[in-house]
């Protein structure tokens, strides 16, 4: 705990969290509020659908009714074969009402789930967007997809198939055991005593067939994943001679992959055959009895076979209990999972309204600022003074000196104290978060491009943007010629399909990206170092024209870079060791005059190499 007296800018925390980002247990109405609202939303969507379920319930019940007709006339000799066309034709009639219903209830009742499992999915995902760094940390990406695929398929599938077969069981096991009981109660007590039995079995047997099939699914995502890493570094894999290995291995992956396949079949071919046979245990308790009333007149025919229809009726309800209450076990866990998720709350304070900074000049001012990351209680920047006003600003220092992480500070990713870090004068924690990443323009080390044309990719924060300002952003970053010897020039595809850039073109195009926006405060963290010496003069004359009256930070390892910049802040283990210009850190500061003179030395051995 000690740290924490020179660290403190993460013990503010919400007051309903008791670690940071991640909150209470969720009560069982906290996670029912998460679909309360697609409930009201669709209600007449969802009455319909339970409407139909019950309709075909209710006719699939009158069927046996009908035979018993049939039957009991039979015997009595009162019916005959235009009789019993009739009663066939009814059977069809309500078959056909059967399928248009069953057709009715499927469509509203599986598209409600797939419109609930698409609102969480996007109440999840815009949870997501709105998190900072520290959430991110503790969050891997793996752990979010898992929320958006596994768990949210958990919730689809008890609100959707689990609420259907909960209704459709209840209805149809009261019912069934109604009629039955309607026609002789003994026999039924007799006839039901087996069924316990299957609903344990299926409880049981659809908890080892989930366990097995998850199994299944990772092994596949495996076998996918493996495939993929080796079809993207094929070319690793040929220099390391590595086929062979690779092969084994995916072999390995294949049999593993059916193995679970096959436990999950095993399971799959046990469920039916028990059914069957408590079902035929069943019919064995029937025919003896109930072959036994028929002869003593307690029953009639008709009701025997009616009787035997009822019972094959309920294996399917019997079995539901056991599957249901798997069903709403996971996706209650499931539910659980995500509300967990979408209530954790960011540490980086958002308030609605800030002040008005029109006025003032923009640009960051530090004040004794100390940071330590959430993970680590070991401050990395210590007792920062600063100001960062309109000109170009460099900044460099060793590897893990704290550069970025000043960045990330500025950004906004990471919470500061108050009182430590301002923006135009206010403090950053007064102000609503897009109000000031809307002013900072940001560029980082490797650049983020996405499989899409060269233009949109400079656009993306400016999709309005007209062909000839992207063009001026592109001159300005000095990447606009050698767009034009693309053959499509804007329009060519970067990525995959398209063409692959090199460090430096990459990385100039994310800077005419953040030029296009026109922020007021720009930062390169390491945003030029895969430029070329020659290109990096160009590119520095681009953003002079471009900032003028605007606060640049070029964070930067190279000192000729360095020394066209307004002023240099040297960082040495989270604090400033000197500011000054490019001549005086060549005469004060020690790292500053050796990265210097290391970088003129490879430059002339490379001039001596070119001549
Ligand atoms: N997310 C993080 N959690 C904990 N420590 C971090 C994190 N990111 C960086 N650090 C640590 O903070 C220090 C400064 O890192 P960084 O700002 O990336 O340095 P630079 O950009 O100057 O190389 C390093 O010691 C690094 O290990
Ligand atoms: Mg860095």
């Amino acid at each position: 705990m000690v740290a924490y007296e020179t660290c403190q800018n993460h013990m503010k925390k919400p007051p309903h969290t008791d670690e940071g980002t991640t909150p209470r247990r969720a009560t069982v109405s906290q996670m029912l509020g998460l679909l309360s609202g697609t409930y009201r939303k669709h209600r007449w969507r969802l009455l319909a659908g339970f409407a139909a379920l019950l309709l075909v319930d209710f006719l699939q019940l009158v069927i046996p009714r009908i035979i018993k007709s049939g039957v009991d006339g039979l015997t009595s000799g009162t019916t005959g074969r235009p009789e019993l066309l009739k009663l066939g034709l009814l059977i069809i009639l309500i078959a056909l009402f059967v399928v248009i219903l069953r057709f009715t209830w499927r469509y509203l009742i599986i598209g409600f789930s797939r419109l609930l499992e698409r609102d969480i999915r996007n109440h999840i995902f815009s949870h997501i967007l709105k998190m900072d760094g520290p959430f991110f940390e503790k969050r891997t990406t793996g752990d979010l997809m898992a929320h958006s695929s596994n768990d949210l398929s958990a919730v689809q599938m008890a609100c959707g198939m689990g609420m259907v077969a909960a209704v459709d069981a209840l209805v149809m096991l009261v019912a069934a055991i109604g009629f039955m009981i309607a026609i002789h109660p003994f026999l039924t007590f007799l006839a039901l005593l087996p069924m316990p039995l299957l609903a344990v079995s299926t409880r049981f047997l659809s908890g080892r067939l989930h366990k097995h099939f998850s199994v299944v699914q990772a092994q596949f995502s495996l076998l996918t994943e493996f495939s993929r890493s080796t079809l993207v570094s094929i070319g690793l894999i040929k220099s390391y001679t590595m086929e062979q290995f690779q092969t084994d291995q995916f072999g390995h992956l294949g049999q593993q992959y059916v193995k679970a396949n096959l436990r999950v079949a095993r399971i799959q071919g046990l469920i039916s055959p028990i059914a069957t046979l408590v079902g035929n245990t069943g019919m064995l308790v029937v025919l003896f009895w109930g072959g036994k009333f028929v002869i003593e007149g307690q029953i009639t025919l008709g009701d025997f076979v009616a009787f035997i229809i009822y019972l094959y009726m309920l294996i399917w309800p019997v079995m539901a209990i056991g599957w249901v209450a798997n069903l709403v076990q996971r996706g209650a866990t499931s539910l659980g999972r995500i509300h967990d998720l979408v209530s954790s709350s960011a540490l980086v304070p958002d308030p609605a309204t800030g002040p008005s900074s029109d006025s003032d000049q923009p640009g960051f001012r530090l004040e004794k600022l100390s940071f330590c990351y959430p993970s680590t209680p070991l401050p990395v920047l210590k007792n920062i003074t600063l100001e960062f006003g309109p000109g170009i600003h460099g900044i460099t220092g060793r590897t893990g000196s704290g550069k970025s992480t000043l960045c990330k500070l500025l950004t906004r990713l990471y919470p500061v104290n108050d009182g430590q870090l301002f923006f135009a004068d206010h403090d950053v924690n007064h102000f609503p978060l897009s109000q000031i990443r809307s002013q900072v323009g940001y560029v980082s080390q490797e650049p983020i491009l996405y499989s899409n044309t060269i233009a949109d990719n400079i656009s993306l924060g400016r999709p309005d943007a007209s062909q000839d300002e992207i063009e001026m952003a592109a001159q300005n970053a000095a990447v606009h010629r050698d767009i034009l010897s693309f053959e499509k020039g804007y329009q060519t595809l970067i990525g995959e399909r398209g063409v692959k850039l090199s460090g430096g073109q990459r990385q100039r195009l994310a800077l005419a990206r953040a030029l296009l926006c026109d922020r007021q405060v720009l930062l390169i963290d390491d945003g030029l170092s895969a430029v070329d010496v020659e290109t990096e003069q160009e590119v520095f004359a681009g953003l002079k024209r471009y900032f003028k009256n605007k606060v640049v930070i070029i964070i930067s390892n190279r000192t000729k870079l360095l020394s066209m910049t307004d002023r240099i802040i040297v960082l040495a283990n989270g604090q400033v060791e000197n500011i000054g210009s490019h001549e005086r850190l060549l005469a004060e500061n020690a790292l500053y005059r050796s990265m210097y003179e290391k970088q003129m030395r490879s430059q002339s051995d490379g001039e001596l190499r070119v001549t």
